[in-house]
């Protein structure tokens, strides 16, 4: 696991935007997996920058998302759907059929985790995989458990994700409790994956994915057994590193 430590949010966020584009440059039809969350925000501005500048071409990109509510339609402003589509997707020229999200309205979650996983292994899996992580270590919407679920699945939010996630919403009653996830197998299979933090209240869950042990109670701790795993964090997140 290679550990970055930038001076602020926004440098993590240029090395973040550098290896993305650079990945669309060696492999113009490259799988990426991508995170919403306020992490992620300032990498897909500057990726959007790159586009408009000097043409950084999407329309070979297929992309992954992590995760989405459940019961969510995608029109909803609160949904993943919206949040992608309107921060990312309407700048760049990307085909709408290459971008793939998770159907938290499907009425089978097994149903559609199974169709998930396919799809994504159809199109030759993830190259490069981006992540935030949650204050709890939660990487997609792997909670800490008692093991790590492999595939995509539902998954109950722990109390702590809805309470970070409630300064989305008017009020923490309407955060979903479930979603749907990708799952740590899911995750692990990209052949690249790339995990970003910033920020005092993400240097517990930093130091637990980078020293700790690994364990599914840190779930982004598995993240050492990966073949090309990068840290990207800022000096708050890098913190309690030694
Ligand atoms: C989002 C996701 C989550 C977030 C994490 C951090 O698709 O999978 O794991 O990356 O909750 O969220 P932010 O960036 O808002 O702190």
């Amino acid at each position: 696991m290679r550990v970055i430590v930038t001076n602020s949010y926004d440098e993590m966020s240029t090395e973040a935007a550098k290896i993305v584009a650079g990945q669309i440059y060696l492999k113009p039809d490259s799988v990426l997996g991508l995170a919403t969350g306020s992490t992620p925000l300032s990498m897909y501005k500057k990726l959007i920058a790159v586009h408009e500048m000097i043409g950084l071409d999407f329309s070979q990109v297929t992309t992954f998302n992590l995760d989405e509510y459940i019961g969510m339609a995608p029109d909803n402003p609160q949904s993943y759907h919206y949040f992608m589509h309107h921060n990312f997707f309407d700048f760049i020229n990307i085909k709408p059929e290459n971008i793939y999200i998770p159907d938290g309205m499907a009425k089978d979650i097994v149903a559609e985790g199974k169709r998930y996983d396919a799809l994504i292994e159809a199109k030759g899996g993830i190259d490069l995989q981006i992540l935030g992580i949650g204050q709890n270590a939660h990487i997609g919407f792997n909670e800490p458990d008692i093991k790590f679920e492999a595939t995509t699945h539902k998954v109950r939010l722990d109390e702590e994700t809805i309470q970070a996630n409630s300064r989305f919403f008017q009020t923490e009653e309407e955060v979903p409790r479930y979603a749907i996830s990708m799952g740590i197998k899911t995750i692990m299979l990209a052949k690249k994956v790339v995990l970003l933090a910033n920020g005092r209240n993400k240097a517990e869950a930093i130091y637990n994915t980078v020293c700790g042990s690994i364990s599914p109670s840190a779930p982004a701790s598995i993240l050492q057994l990966h073949r090309d795993a990068t840290v990207i964090v800022d000096k708050e997140a890098a913190s309690l590193l030694p």
